[in-house]
């Protein structure tokens, strides 16, 4: 499976700042071979969108509402992002579980709204410190997977992405333990191999997230089961993002 580099830019960036970034990003990534995502505020996305055509650049969102349209002041929509040129978008990121009440049922609710307006939803899963500590970790994956991923068709699953982070390892310079993270992509690849059939858990890529930098990410994307990587902070600078994105060699 060809490997994904993910950014997950937060809330950074204007307009300005992101035409900078991918024009400088451009000419770098000509020699590159694994499959680059931005995921840009929704300000920038059509801009963005624009600037990638013709590249192996992919443009999306970082959160959608899952309502298709309505009295819901400040959201946005899977269609409205499709419009604006988005071809996928985050959901479930830790941030959104913690800071805005998001539970593993509304994130079913905005991954079905994903995959019907043809976007492909990458759906965030991973463990507190705390459950980490109450040697919980697959039994906290087994429910976020089966609620977030709950209904689901085997079709649609191929369709989308997912993602491990571990939430104290992002932000925070603690990237997890490559034995734990083997483990915990192990346990997510047989989960969907025994819910949806080995093709579908074969062909799902599964994204490792947190603290993931120009250092640490050859090693990361070195794990059995780690099929690409989510960044935050290190894709904010062109320089530490395209040393993810060149890097080569990864049996
Ligand atoms: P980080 O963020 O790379 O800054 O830890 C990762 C994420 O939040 O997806």
């Amino acid at each position: 499976m060809q490997k994904v580099v993910v950014a997950n830019w937060k809330m950074h960036k204007t307009i300005e700042e992101t035409t900078q970034f991918i024009e400088a990003l451009i000419p770098l990534i000509n020699d590159c071979d694994v499959k680059i995502l931005l995921a840009v505020p929704f300000t920038a996305l059509a801009h963005a969108a624009r600037q990638v055509k013709g590249t192996n650049i992919q443009i999306g969102a970082q959160n959608i509402d899952f309502h298709s349209k309505g009295p819901y002041t400040g959201e946005i929509s899977a269609e409205m992002i499709k419009e604006a040129g988005a071809e996928f978008v985050v959901v479930g990121h830790s941030e959104r579980r913690r800071l805005f009440h998001e539970s593993s049922e509304v994130v079913n609710l905005k991954v079905r709204a994903a995959l019907a307006a043809k976007i492909q939803p990458l759906i965030c899963v991973g463990e507190t410190l705390e459950q980490r500590q109450e040697d919980n970790v697959e039994g906290v994956l087994k429910v976020q997977l089966a609620t977030s991923f709950a209904g689901l068709t085997a079709e649609q699953i191929s369709l989308s992405m997912l993602a491990y982070e571990p939430v104290w390892a992002i932000g925070t310079n603690l990237t997890a333990m490559p034995e734990d993270i083997a483990s915990a992509h192990h346990f997510c690849r047989n989960w969907f191999a025994e819910a949806w059939g080995v093709k579908v858990g074969q062909k799902l890529p599964i994204l490792y997230g947190g603290s993931v930098n120009g250092d640490n990410a050859q090693a990361l994307l070195k794990i059995p089961n780690v099929d690409g990587v989510l960044v935050g902070g290190a894709s904010l600078v062109v320089e530490s993002f395209s040393k993810i994105v060149l890097l080569k060699n990864y049996s």
